[in-house]
């Protein structure tokens, strides 16, 4: 079958099994395009919550698939590719951060919602990166805690929040390999350009950003800026959101510059972009592969994911 073809026996499918699309800004263009709901983790586990349709198809990594199981586990949630990891939640192995955890018993733990759902059960709160900082200032500013599995994103809201949480030592390997020195030349280039970067970048290169925020953060702050470009430090499929919403901008980023500026090729996240239309369409057909969890798991890690959720309404982050 051709793209044309797949996509309209996706579309074909999805009706016929009353199933939802929710695709994450990551995604490649063509699944962008096809999913009901596109998104950041926090409005995708939202909507997950939410869904009232038979099958969920979660087009993104397996982290998040689970966290939409573990939300709303009548549902048969579907991962186009089952190997559609995330080098945070890799970073962080369960037995490893119980020890870990055990050496710090006045300490609460908050943890990036880019982890496996064992590592969600040790948690207190999860958090992403659309509510992380508005979430660690609401707690007493004498609270221990221990944020984990992102150092770039908890040294991010240690800096701007004074507080000094204890980091796992794990990164965003898309991320921390975006390099300040490419952004710095790329502000030569573009000196009327306003830098956005996502809090997994590594600290040098959030130092020289103008804005620092999650994947729908920045869709916020270009619709209220007046600049006219925009260099983008975060992974390249947000483009195609971006783009769609502005087409009257210019977005800059490492990775689409012809000559002249060194680029550091990293602004891809592969795991992303394992799930292709081909993927999709026979996830649908088969209605595999499945996200299967086990009962008390699920309760285990929809405590803090459900705090955090009350959490941001209560904050006026989500509705
Ligand atoms: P957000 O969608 O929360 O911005 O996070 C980006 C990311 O890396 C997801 O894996
Ligand atoms: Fe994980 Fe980074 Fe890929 Fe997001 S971009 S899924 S944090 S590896």
């Amino acid at each position: 079958m051709n793209n044309e073809q797949l996509k309209s026996e996706i579309i074909r499918l999805k009706k016929e099994k009353n199933a939802v699309i929710l695709g994450h800004y990551y995604q490649r263009d063509e699944i962008q395009e096809l999913s009901d709901y596109i998104g950041d983790s926090l409005a995708l586990a939202q909507e997950a919550q939410r869904s009232e349709a038979d099958i969920i198809v979660f087009c993104g990594v397996h982290f998040m698939a689970e966290t939409a199981k573990i939300l709303n586990p009548t549902r048969k949630v579907l991962l186009p590719d089952m190997a559609a990891s995330c080098s945070l939640a890799e970073s962080c192995a369960a037995s490893d951060f119980a020890a870990f955890k055990a050496q710090y018993p006045d300490h609460i733990v908050i943890s990036y919602i880019n982890c496996t759902a064992e590592i969600k059960a040790l948690s207190d709160i999860i958090c992403t990166s659309g509510n992380a900082e508005k979430i660690v200032r609401s707690l007493p500013a004498d609270q221990k805690i221990i944020f984990a599995p992102d150092k770039n994103l908890g040294g991010y809201i240690n800096s701007v929040t004074g507080r000094n949480m204890l980091l796992w030592n794990g990164v965003c390997t898309v991320h921390d390999a975006m390099q300040a020195e490419s952004i710095l030349k790329l502000k030569l280039r573009y000196p009327k350009a306003s830098v956005i970067a996502h809090p997994e970048c590594n600290s040098a290169l959030l130092h020289v950003a103008d804005f620092v925020g999650s994947t729908k953060a920045m869709l916020t702050y270009i619709a209220k800026s007046e600049k006219k470009q925009f260099i983008v430090a975060t992974e390249g499929g947000i483009l195609y959101e971006m783009k769609k919403q502005f087409p009257e901008r210019e977005f800059i980023t490492v990775e689409n510059q012809e000559g002249g500026v060194e680029c550091c090729s990293c602004a891809e996240c592969h795991h992303m972009k394992l799930n292709t239309l081909e993927k999709l369409y026979a996830c649908l057909r088969d209605e595999s592969p499945e996200i299967v969890m086990d009962k008390a798991l699920i309760e285990a890690a929809k405590k803090p994911i459900v705090r955090m959720l009350e959490m941001s309404k209560q904050l006026g982050i989500i509705k």
